[in-house]
Protein backbone atom coordinates (compact mmCIF):
# COMPACT_ATOMS: atom_id res chain seq x y z
CA UNK A 1 0.00 0.00 0.00
CA UNK A 2 1.56 3.62 -1.03
CA UNK A 3 0.85 5.90 1.89
CA UNK A 4 0.44 9.70 0.94
CA UNK A 5 0.14 13.13 2.49
CA UNK A 6 -1.71 16.14 0.61
CA UNK A 7 -0.03 19.70 1.38
CA UNK A 8 -2.43 22.35 0.79
CA UNK A 9 -6.52 20.85 1.58
CA UNK A 10 -8.40 23.55 -0.44
CA UNK A 11 -10.61 23.44 -3.32
CA UNK A 12 -8.62 21.27 -5.79
CA UNK A 13 -7.75 18.41 -3.21
CA UNK A 14 -10.51 18.13 -1.27
CA UNK A 15 -12.76 17.96 -5.10
CA UNK A 16 -10.84 16.36 -8.24
CA UNK A 17 -7.63 14.99 -6.44
CA UNK A 18 -9.39 13.26 -3.18
CA UNK A 19 -12.50 12.09 -5.90
CA UNK A 20 -9.37 10.32 -7.81
CA UNK A 21 -8.45 8.88 -4.89
CA UNK A 22 -11.07 7.49 -4.02
CA UNK A 23 -11.64 5.73 -7.32
CA UNK A 24 -11.68 1.67 -7.27
CA UNK A 25 -8.53 0.82 -9.48
CA UNK A 26 -6.62 2.38 -6.26
CA UNK A 27 -8.59 0.78 -3.95
CA UNK A 28 -5.89 -1.50 -1.42
CA UNK A 29 -3.05 0.35 -3.44
CA UNK A 30 -2.93 3.66 -2.54
CA UNK A 31 -3.79 5.45 0.85
CA UNK A 32 -4.34 9.44 1.45
CA UNK A 33 -2.97 9.05 5.44
CA UNK A 34 -2.31 12.26 6.31
CA UNK A 35 -2.96 16.45 5.17
CA UNK A 36 -1.45 19.65 5.85
CA UNK A 37 -3.97 22.73 6.43
CA UNK A 38 -2.57 25.84 7.68
CA UNK A 39 -5.49 27.32 7.55
CA UNK A 40 -7.49 27.26 11.00
CA UNK A 41 -11.06 27.08 9.94
CA UNK A 42 -9.97 25.09 6.70
CA UNK A 43 -8.16 22.45 9.27
CA UNK A 44 -11.54 22.30 11.47
CA UNK A 45 -14.17 21.49 8.68
CA UNK A 46 -11.87 19.08 6.41
CA UNK A 47 -11.42 17.04 9.90
CA UNK A 48 -14.87 16.54 10.51
CA UNK A 49 -15.52 15.82 6.44
CA UNK A 50 -12.62 13.72 6.12
CA UNK A 51 -11.64 11.57 9.32
CA UNK A 52 -9.87 8.59 8.20
CA UNK A 53 -7.03 11.91 7.08
CA UNK A 54 -4.68 12.76 10.36
CA UNK A 55 -4.17 17.02 9.87
CA UNK A 56 -0.97 18.89 10.69
CA UNK A 57 -0.30 22.54 11.08
CA UNK A 58 2.72 21.97 9.10
CA UNK A 59 4.98 19.35 6.94
CA UNK A 60 7.66 19.56 9.50
CA UNK A 61 4.95 18.58 11.66
CA UNK A 62 3.59 15.92 9.02
CA UNK A 63 6.93 14.31 8.34
CA UNK A 64 7.86 13.88 12.63
CA UNK A 65 4.56 12.17 12.88
CA UNK A 66 3.62 10.11 9.50
CA UNK A 67 5.75 7.57 7.31
CA UNK A 68 4.92 8.48 3.79
CA UNK A 69 6.11 7.53 0.62
CA UNK A 70 4.70 10.22 -1.77
CA UNK A 71 3.17 14.11 -1.31
CA UNK A 72 0.91 15.47 -3.29
CA UNK A 73 1.53 19.12 -3.63
CA UNK A 74 -1.68 21.22 -4.22
CA UNK A 75 -0.92 24.21 -2.03
CA UNK A 76 -0.94 27.92 -3.59
CA UNK A 77 1.95 28.40 -6.43
CA UNK A 78 4.14 30.82 -4.42
CA UNK A 79 4.31 27.78 -1.73
CA UNK A 80 5.68 25.12 -4.03
CA UNK A 81 9.28 25.77 -4.21
CA UNK A 82 10.33 25.88 -0.29
CA UNK A 83 7.30 22.00 -0.27
CA UNK A 84 9.57 20.99 -3.16
CA UNK A 85 12.89 21.14 -1.31
CA UNK A 86 11.90 20.29 1.80
CA UNK A 87 10.11 16.77 -0.18
CA UNK A 88 13.13 16.53 -2.19
CA UNK A 89 15.29 16.97 0.85
CA UNK A 90 13.49 13.78 2.64
CA UNK A 91 13.98 11.65 -0.98
CA UNK A 92 9.76 11.78 -1.20
CA UNK A 93 8.18 11.02 -4.20
CA UNK A 94 6.62 13.83 -5.58
CA UNK A 95 3.08 14.83 -7.84
CA UNK A 96 2.71 18.29 -7.97
CA UNK A 97 -0.11 20.81 -9.01
CA UNK A 98 0.72 23.61 -11.68
CA UNK A 99 2.48 25.70 -11.89
CA UNK A 100 5.12 23.85 -11.04
CA UNK A 101 7.46 26.52 -9.65
CA UNK A 102 6.27 30.83 -9.50
CA UNK A 103 9.58 31.55 -11.80
CA UNK A 104 12.19 30.31 -13.95
CA UNK A 105 15.11 30.04 -11.50
CA UNK A 106 13.23 28.16 -8.63
CA UNK A 107 12.02 25.42 -12.04
CA UNK A 108 15.68 25.34 -12.58
CA UNK A 109 16.69 24.32 -9.00
CA UNK A 110 14.08 22.53 -8.43
CA UNK A 111 15.14 20.60 -11.75
CA UNK A 112 18.47 19.97 -10.86
CA UNK A 113 17.61 18.61 -7.41
CA UNK A 114 15.43 16.34 -8.84
CA UNK A 115 18.01 15.22 -11.42
CA UNK A 116 20.45 14.22 -8.95
CA UNK A 117 17.75 12.43 -6.93
CA UNK A 118 15.77 8.92 -7.84
CA UNK A 119 12.52 10.76 -6.92
CA UNK A 120 9.61 9.96 -9.11
CA UNK A 121 8.31 13.31 -9.81
CA UNK A 122 5.32 14.17 -11.76
CA UNK A 123 3.64 17.81 -12.47
CA UNK A 124 -0.29 17.50 -12.76
CA UNK A 125 -0.40 18.55 -16.20
CA UNK A 126 -3.72 16.16 -16.42
CA UNK A 127 -5.08 17.55 -19.91
CA UNK A 128 -2.74 15.28 -21.64
CA UNK A 129 -4.84 12.52 -20.17
CA UNK A 130 -8.17 13.72 -21.28
CA UNK A 131 -9.68 11.83 -24.39
CA UNK A 132 -10.58 15.44 -26.28
CA UNK A 133 -6.71 16.42 -26.05
CA UNK A 134 -5.22 12.94 -26.97
CA UNK A 135 -8.02 12.78 -30.21
CA UNK A 136 -6.43 16.26 -31.22
CA UNK A 137 -2.61 14.96 -30.58
CA UNK A 138 -3.24 11.37 -32.44
CA UNK A 139 -4.54 13.21 -35.94
CA UNK A 140 -1.55 15.62 -35.34
CA UNK A 141 0.96 12.67 -35.06
CA UNK A 142 -1.17 10.71 -37.83
CA UNK A 143 -0.25 13.64 -40.96
CA UNK A 144 2.90 13.31 -43.09
CA UNK A 145 5.72 16.00 -41.59
CA UNK A 146 4.58 19.01 -44.72
CA UNK A 147 1.19 19.21 -42.83
CA UNK A 148 1.40 21.83 -40.51
CA UNK A 149 -1.69 22.02 -38.78
CA UNK A 150 -3.13 25.28 -37.19
CA UNK A 151 -4.30 25.10 -32.97
CA UNK A 152 -6.75 27.41 -31.78
CA UNK A 153 -7.88 27.06 -28.07
CA UNK A 154 -10.68 29.76 -26.97
CA UNK A 155 -11.10 29.64 -22.70
CA UNK A 156 -13.76 31.79 -21.74
CA UNK A 157 -14.77 32.30 -18.21
CA UNK A 158 -16.30 35.71 -15.73
CA UNK A 159 -14.14 35.61 -12.99
CA UNK A 160 -11.15 34.10 -11.70
CA UNK A 161 -11.74 30.51 -9.97
CA UNK A 162 -12.49 31.71 -5.73
CA UNK A 163 -10.45 28.47 -4.49
CA UNK A 164 -12.08 27.61 -1.52
CA UNK A 165 -15.42 29.88 -0.52
CA UNK A 166 -14.38 29.77 2.67
CA UNK A 167 -10.58 30.70 2.42
CA UNK A 168 -9.84 34.60 2.11
CA UNK A 169 -6.69 34.63 0.47
CA UNK A 170 -7.58 35.29 -3.06
CA UNK A 171 -3.89 34.45 -4.84
CA UNK A 172 -5.71 33.76 -8.36
CA UNK A 173 -6.19 37.66 -8.72
CA UNK A 174 -2.94 38.59 -6.65
CA UNK A 175 0.18 39.76 -8.48
CA UNK A 176 2.07 37.61 -11.42
CA UNK A 177 5.06 37.24 -8.15
CA UNK A 178 2.69 35.07 -6.27
CA UNK A 179 1.38 32.98 -8.85
CA UNK A 180 -1.46 35.34 -9.83
CA UNK A 181 -3.23 36.10 -13.74
CA UNK A 182 -4.84 34.01 -15.81
CA UNK A 183 -1.63 33.09 -17.99
CA UNK A 184 -0.27 31.01 -15.10
CA UNK A 185 -3.57 29.49 -13.82
CA UNK A 186 -5.49 28.52 -16.99
CA UNK A 187 -2.98 29.48 -19.88
CA UNK A 188 0.10 27.23 -18.89
CA UNK A 189 -2.56 24.07 -19.52
CA UNK A 190 -2.55 24.59 -22.81
CA UNK A 191 1.20 26.02 -23.14
CA UNK A 192 1.78 22.43 -22.37
CA UNK A 193 -0.84 21.02 -24.73
CA UNK A 194 0.65 22.76 -27.45
CA UNK A 195 4.51 21.42 -26.32
CA UNK A 196 3.04 17.95 -26.55
CA UNK A 197 1.03 18.09 -29.47
CA UNK A 198 3.74 20.27 -31.99
CA UNK A 199 6.96 19.85 -29.95
CA UNK A 200 8.90 22.80 -28.57
CA UNK A 201 7.91 26.42 -30.21
CA UNK A 202 10.41 28.34 -31.61
CA UNK A 203 8.75 31.29 -31.51
CA UNK A 204 5.93 33.02 -29.17
CA UNK A 205 4.20 36.40 -29.19
CA UNK A 206 2.36 37.42 -26.03
CA UNK A 207 0.05 40.03 -24.98
CA UNK A 208 -1.19 39.96 -21.23
CA UNK A 209 -3.61 42.57 -20.66
CA UNK A 210 -6.89 44.07 -18.17
CA UNK A 211 -9.96 43.73 -19.85
CA UNK A 212 -12.42 43.98 -17.31
CA UNK A 213 -11.31 43.32 -13.57
CA UNK A 214 -9.44 46.16 -12.56
CA UNK A 215 -9.60 45.20 -9.56
CA UNK A 216 -7.18 42.27 -9.89
CA UNK A 217 -3.33 42.92 -9.68
CA UNK A 218 -2.70 40.80 -12.91
CA UNK A 219 -3.72 39.97 -16.26
CA UNK A 220 -7.09 38.83 -16.86
CA UNK A 221 -6.73 38.00 -20.63
CA UNK A 222 -3.44 36.73 -22.27
CA UNK A 223 -3.77 35.85 -26.07
CA UNK A 224 -0.91 34.30 -27.16
CA UNK A 225 0.71 32.72 -30.59
CA UNK A 226 3.32 30.24 -30.81
CA UNK A 227 5.03 28.15 -33.53
CA UNK A 228 7.05 25.35 -33.64
CA UNK A 229 8.51 23.39 -36.50
CA UNK A 230 5.62 20.78 -36.25
CA UNK A 231 2.53 23.72 -36.38
CA UNK A 232 1.67 26.75 -35.30
CA UNK A 233 -1.28 27.54 -32.42
CA UNK A 234 -3.25 30.30 -30.55
CA UNK A 235 -4.36 30.20 -27.44
CA UNK A 236 -6.70 32.58 -25.77
CA UNK A 237 -7.95 32.69 -22.07
CA UNK A 238 -9.86 35.45 -20.52
CA UNK A 239 -11.76 36.14 -17.05
CA UNK A 240 -13.45 39.05 -18.94
CA UNK A 241 -16.84 37.17 -20.71
CA UNK A 242 -19.99 37.40 -20.09
CA UNK A 243 -20.74 33.28 -19.60
CA UNK A 244 -18.33 30.21 -19.61
CA UNK A 245 -17.27 29.01 -22.77
CA UNK A 246 -14.24 26.67 -24.28
CA UNK A 247 -13.84 25.46 -27.55
CA UNK A 248 -10.85 24.47 -29.53
CA UNK A 249 -9.96 23.55 -33.51
CA UNK A 250 -7.62 21.88 -35.27
CA UNK A 251 -7.09 22.42 -39.13
CA UNK A 252 -4.76 21.63 -41.86
CA UNK A 253 -4.53 20.57 -45.17
CA UNK A 254 -5.78 16.97 -45.16
CA UNK A 255 -8.91 17.46 -42.22
CA UNK A 256 -10.14 19.16 -39.36
CA UNK A 257 -11.01 18.74 -35.65
CA UNK A 258 -13.83 21.06 -34.06
CA UNK A 259 -14.79 20.58 -30.04
CA UNK A 260 -17.26 23.44 -28.55
CA UNK A 261 -17.77 21.94 -25.33
CA UNK A 262 -19.72 18.78 -24.81
CA UNK A 263 -19.81 15.17 -25.77
CA UNK A 264 -18.23 14.92 -29.54
CA UNK A 265 -15.51 15.89 -31.86
CA UNK A 266 -16.01 16.69 -34.98
CA UNK A 267 -13.27 15.52 -37.35
CA UNK A 268 -13.01 16.09 -41.08
CA UNK A 269 -11.17 13.87 -43.35
CA UNK A 270 -10.48 12.42 -47.04
CA UNK A 271 -12.93 9.82 -45.40
CA UNK A 272 -15.95 12.22 -44.69
CA UNK A 273 -17.12 13.71 -41.42
CA UNK A 274 -17.27 11.47 -38.49
CA UNK A 275 -19.09 12.35 -35.29
CA UNK A 276 -16.41 11.07 -31.94
CA UNK A 277 -18.22 10.57 -28.42
CA UNK A 278 -16.09 12.13 -25.86
CA UNK A 279 -16.24 12.43 -22.28
CA UNK A 280 -17.57 16.55 -21.04
CA UNK A 281 -14.35 18.50 -20.45
CA UNK A 282 -16.97 20.15 -17.68
CA UNK A 283 -18.17 17.47 -16.16
CA UNK A 284 -16.31 17.37 -12.65
CA UNK A 285 -16.97 13.83 -12.90
CA UNK A 286 -14.88 13.51 -16.19
CA UNK A 287 -12.44 16.24 -14.48
CA UNK A 288 -11.37 13.46 -12.01
CA UNK A 289 -10.99 10.65 -14.08
CA UNK A 290 -8.06 12.78 -15.90
CA UNK A 291 -6.48 12.70 -12.74
CA UNK A 292 -6.97 9.12 -12.16
CA UNK A 293 -5.30 8.30 -15.31
CA UNK A 294 -2.21 10.51 -14.22
CA UNK A 295 -2.48 9.29 -10.86
CA UNK A 296 -2.19 5.83 -12.21
CA UNK A 297 1.32 6.24 -14.30
CA UNK A 298 2.79 7.81 -11.61
CA UNK A 299 2.10 5.20 -9.05
CA UNK A 300 2.91 2.79 -11.30
CA UNK A 301 6.70 4.53 -11.60
CA UNK A 302 6.61 4.88 -8.22
CA UNK A 303 6.43 1.15 -7.52
CA UNK A 304 8.96 0.34 -9.74
CA UNK A 305 11.20 2.52 -8.64
CA UNK A 306 11.03 4.52 -12.19
CA UNK A 307 12.22 7.94 -12.55
CA UNK A 308 10.76 9.52 -15.39
CA UNK A 309 13.03 12.16 -16.72
CA UNK A 310 10.56 13.50 -19.30
CA UNK A 311 7.95 14.30 -16.49
CA UNK A 312 10.70 16.07 -14.59
CA UNK A 313 11.71 18.21 -18.48
CA UNK A 314 7.81 18.85 -19.18
CA UNK A 315 7.30 20.51 -15.43
CA UNK A 316 10.50 22.69 -16.55
CA UNK A 317 9.24 23.49 -20.41
CA UNK A 318 6.13 24.69 -18.49
CA UNK A 319 7.69 27.05 -16.82
CA UNK A 320 10.16 28.29 -19.59
CA UNK A 321 7.27 28.83 -21.63
CA UNK A 322 5.32 30.78 -19.19
CA UNK A 323 8.39 32.81 -18.76
CA UNK A 324 8.85 33.77 -22.36
CA UNK A 325 5.35 35.08 -22.23
CA UNK A 326 5.93 37.53 -19.99
CA UNK A 327 8.88 38.38 -21.64
CA UNK A 328 7.19 39.00 -24.62
CA UNK A 329 4.17 40.35 -23.29
CA UNK A 330 6.85 43.00 -21.36
CA UNK A 331 8.92 43.67 -24.17
CA UNK A 332 5.59 44.83 -26.33
CA UNK A 333 4.71 47.45 -23.62
CA UNK A 334 7.44 48.55 -23.31
N1 LIG B 1 -4.58 21.09 -12.61
C1 LIG B 1 -5.69 21.83 -12.49
O1 LIG B 1 -6.59 21.78 -13.34
C2 LIG B 1 -5.87 22.72 -11.29
C3 LIG B 1 -7.13 23.22 -10.96
C4 LIG B 1 -7.25 24.04 -9.82
C5 LIG B 1 -6.12 24.34 -9.06
N2 LIG B 1 -4.90 23.85 -9.45
C6 LIG B 1 -3.69 24.19 -8.68
O2 LIG B 1 -3.79 23.65 -7.37
C7 LIG B 1 -3.21 24.55 -6.42
C8 LIG B 1 -4.28 24.94 -5.39
O3 LIG B 1 -5.40 25.51 -6.03
P1 LIG B 1 -6.84 25.58 -5.26
O4 LIG B 1 -7.82 26.08 -6.23
O5 LIG B 1 -7.10 24.31 -4.59
O6 LIG B 1 -6.53 26.73 -4.19
P2 LIG B 1 -7.21 26.95 -2.76
O7 LIG B 1 -6.85 28.35 -2.38
O8 LIG B 1 -8.64 26.55 -2.79
O9 LIG B 1 -6.45 25.91 -1.82
C9 LIG B 1 -5.10 26.03 -1.40
C10 LIG B 1 -4.96 25.35 -0.03
O10 LIG B 1 -3.58 25.41 0.38
C11 LIG B 1 -3.55 25.87 1.73
N3 LIG B 1 -2.26 26.53 1.99
C12 LIG B 1 -1.98 27.85 1.94
N4 LIG B 1 -0.69 28.06 2.26
C13 LIG B 1 -0.15 26.84 2.51
C14 LIG B 1 1.13 26.41 2.88
N5 LIG B 1 2.14 27.27 3.08
N6 LIG B 1 1.33 25.08 3.06
C15 LIG B 1 0.33 24.19 2.88
N7 LIG B 1 -0.92 24.57 2.52
C16 LIG B 1 -1.15 25.86 2.32
C17 LIG B 1 -4.73 26.81 1.87
O11 LIG B 1 -5.10 27.02 3.22
C18 LIG B 1 -5.77 26.05 1.05
O12 LIG B 1 -6.46 25.11 1.82
C19 LIG B 1 -2.63 25.70 -7.25
O13 LIG B 1 -1.29 25.43 -7.57
C20 LIG B 1 -3.50 25.67 -8.50
O14 LIG B 1 -2.87 26.25 -9.65
C21 LIG B 1 -4.77 23.05 -10.53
Amino acid sequence: MLKGAIIGFGKIARSSHMDAYKNDSFNGEVEITSAIEPNPNNFQISQKEFPAIRFYHSLEELLDNEAIDFVDITCPPQYHFEMLEKCIAKGLNILCEKPFTLNLKEAEIIREKLLNSSIVFMPCHQYKYSPIWCEFKSFIDSQEDFCRPLLQFNVFRTQADPGLETLSDKWRKASIDTGGGILVDTGIHYLYLVNWMLGNPVRIMSNLTTLQHLDYNCEDTAIIVLESPKGAAQITVTWAADKRYNDAKLVCKNGSIYYEGGTKLLKSSSAGIEEIPVPDASDKKNYALQYVSMFRRFFDAVKNNQQNINWIDEAYQSILLLNKCYESSNSNNR
